[in-house]
């Protein structure tokens, strides 16, 4: 599997702390059979903006650093993009900020609402030539409580990621919930650790991987797991599954009838 969502990089934002931490987390991905990893640090405008070059360098460093101790995957430079008009003054296409340098750029959206002018963000890039990829749905309280909204910004190319630790339930009961929500209906198009340390945010993805499994069938979960990831560090299209329409509940004469077995 591949990891599109990491914070690995040392010292740049709030993950690895040090090279030791970003040696560790690479080593936990490599025993769990992580096939390369896409370095995410948080970019916010007036927060925290590494520059491109300063990631892209990083990177670079990181993999010869791994090599001394026999890790070897792959590390593409990215960002966690922090949705901020003033972004779009920066972005003009594919390249700085997207995913190995390409046409895709992970989004993410404040932990507690969505700015009236997401939508906006969202086709300022798709103008640009860059599609949005929307970092862990599944985490915020908004989209929980109306997943329609995705629906809607799927339908119009924005694709989504999730994270692992929210599918095996390590970020609550809810984020899991929705994490199986969306991958029921086909909403997931990649996935990523989310990882921050070698500690309790680490990037092991092994029990995530198996449970899409189980939960999509094997065929779907290499689209999530492998082949999607692929696609997007290649700049290539990704597949896309028709969106499900959610299973009703049954009603309170729905159940009456299925308990006197009609
Ligand atoms: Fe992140």
């Amino acid at each position: 599997m591949l990891d599109l969502h990491c914070h690995l990089l040392p010292t740049i934002d709030d993950g690895a702390k040090d090279l030791e931490t970003s040696i560790k987390m690479l080593a936990i991905a490599q025993k769990n059979n992580t096939k390369a990893i896409v370095a995410t640090p948080h970019v916010i405008e007036g927060e925290q903006f590494p520059a491109w070059e300063q990631i892209v360098e990083s990177c670079h460093l990181l993999k010869q650093e791994g090599r001394k101790f026999g890790l070897e995957i792959p590390i593409y430079p990215g960002g966690e993009v922090a949705i901020h008009r003033d972004i779009l003054d920066l972005v003009k296409g594919p390249g700085p900020y997207c995913i190995n340098s390409g046409r895709y750029m992970l989004v993410e959206l404040p932990a507690m609402e969505i700015p009236g002018f997401t939508e906006d963000f969202f086709f300022s890039l798709q103008a640009r030539g860059i599609t949005p990829i929307l970092a862990h749905p599944e985490r915020h309280p908004v989209l929980a409580k109306d997943p329609e909204i995705i629906v809607e910004w799927i339908r119009r190319g924005v694709l989504t990621q999730v994270n692992g630790a929210s599918i095996i339930g390590r970020m609550g009961e809810r984020p899991m919930k929705m994490t199986e929500l969306l991958l029921s209906r086909n909403m997931v198009h990649c996935i990523g650790s989310d990882a921050h340390s070698d500690r309790h945010r680490n990037p092991d993805l092994t029990k995530a991987a198996e449970k899409i499994v189980a939960l999509i069938g094997l065929e779907k979960a290499r689209q999530v797991l492998t082949s999607n990831s692929q696609k997007i560090i290649d700049s290539q299209d990704v597949e896309i599954f028709e969106i499900q329409q959610p299973h009703k509940k049954a009603g309170i004469f729905q159940k009456l009838l299925n308990k006197i077995g009609m």
